[in-house]
């Protein structure tokens, strides 16, 4: 009798370990899947990973009018990645703009906007970013120009256009807006492409979405003013050039956007899709749009 009750309870035991670890499973698989949202929408992979190269080792030459940036390993690896890293490291280098070693990072890396980030969310990122193979691949030195290859610069630039803050919800919003602002101004950081820069590179949010040329980049107003930005398009245009980069002209979206759009509009679910289109048709409308200057 004793030694049925102690199989018993054996038995017990191990069930409920394995219970445990199934449910510990789930839930990192589903943080996981979680990260990988946030890495696609977030366009990390545009910058972070080389054409043909394997997945977040280490990008494309960005080129810039302050030079050229090579875009790090992201992988596990602990020498030329970020394998050694710590939770609080990352979360420090997304919200933060700050490097381990206390370093300040350039803005080419779009922390400025990742600062308005939820940490579940970034957890959420690191967490794929640590389930991913470890690639050994040392990404170049950045080649900047005097003198923005001088590191402790960004110091001042941080002190004039940096705040770092985390996204706060506008109570007298709904839920929708608020979901959306969230993901077009943290994740997807559309202004770093689609808002004008001052010649120090800092954004003007005084003309938020109203179109930027930055380099090669064109990215057009994308405020509801009808003439210069996209008041004409319905929300029906709006989700399905999200959708398929096709606008109402039939035109396609090329380059950067194609990214975008690819990699990250693309796979939203489609009430994060709304929400971001409740979010674009609410902007204030600017009447300019400095690429279509001839
Ligand atoms: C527009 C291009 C671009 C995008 C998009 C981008 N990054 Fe970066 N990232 C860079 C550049 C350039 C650097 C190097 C900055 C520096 O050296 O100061 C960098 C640096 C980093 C670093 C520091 C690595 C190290 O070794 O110190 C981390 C971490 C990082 N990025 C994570 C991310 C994550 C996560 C995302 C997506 C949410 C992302 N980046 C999106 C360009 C980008
Ligand atoms: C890395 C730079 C970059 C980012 C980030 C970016 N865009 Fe764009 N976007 C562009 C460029 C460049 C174009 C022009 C593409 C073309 O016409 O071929 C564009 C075009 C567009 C258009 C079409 C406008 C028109 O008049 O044709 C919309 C709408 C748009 N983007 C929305 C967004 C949204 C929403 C986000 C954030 C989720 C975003 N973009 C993020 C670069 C970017």
């Amino acid at each position: 009798m004793k030694n049925i009750a102690r199989i018993d309870f054996k038995l017990w035991a191990v069930g409920l370990l394995l219970w445990v670890g199934a449910v510990w499973a789930a839930e990192r698989e589903d943080l996981i899947r979680r990260g990988e949202k946030v890495f696609l929408l977030g366009g990390c992979g545009n910058c972070h990973t080389a054409e043909s190269g394997p997945l977040a080792a280490g990008g494309e030459p960005l080129i810039t009018p302050f030079g050229t940036f090579y875009p790090p390993n992201l992988t596990p690896d602990p020498e030329t990645g970020i394998g050694k890293w710590s939770e609080e490291e990352f979360i420090q280098a997304l919200q933060e703009g700050i490097s381990p070693e206390g370093q300040p990072y350039y803005p080419a890396f779009p922390f400025t906007s990742y600062t308005k980030m939820s940490v579940r969310d970034i957890r959420a990122l690191r967490a794929y970013l640590k389930a991913l193979p470890a690639v050994k691949r040392r990404a170049p030195e950045h080649e900047l120009r005097f003198p923005f290859n001088l590191r402790p610069g960004l110091w001042v630039w941080r002190w004039l256009f940096f705040r770092p803050e985390r996204f706060k919800p506008d109570p007298f919003r709904s839920e929708t807006w608020n979901r959306g602002a969230y993901l077009v101004e943290a994740i997807g950081h559309c202004g770093e492409c689609h808002t004008p820069r001052n010649f120090l590179g800092a954004l003007d949010w005084d003309r938020a979405y109203g179109g930027a040329v930055l380099g090669e980049i064109k990215a057009p107003n994308i405020t509801p003013d009808p003439d210069y930005g996209i008041g004409e398009w319905s929300r029906e245009d709006l989700s399905y050039f999200l959708k398929t980069g096709i606008k109402p002209d039939g035109d396609t979206a090329s380059g950067e956007m194609a990214k975008v759009i690819r990699g990250g509009t693309a796979r939203l679910d489609e009430a994060d899709l709304a929400a971001i289109i409740e979010y674009l048709t609410s902007l204030r409308p600017i009447a300019s749009d400095p690429t279509q200057k001839p």
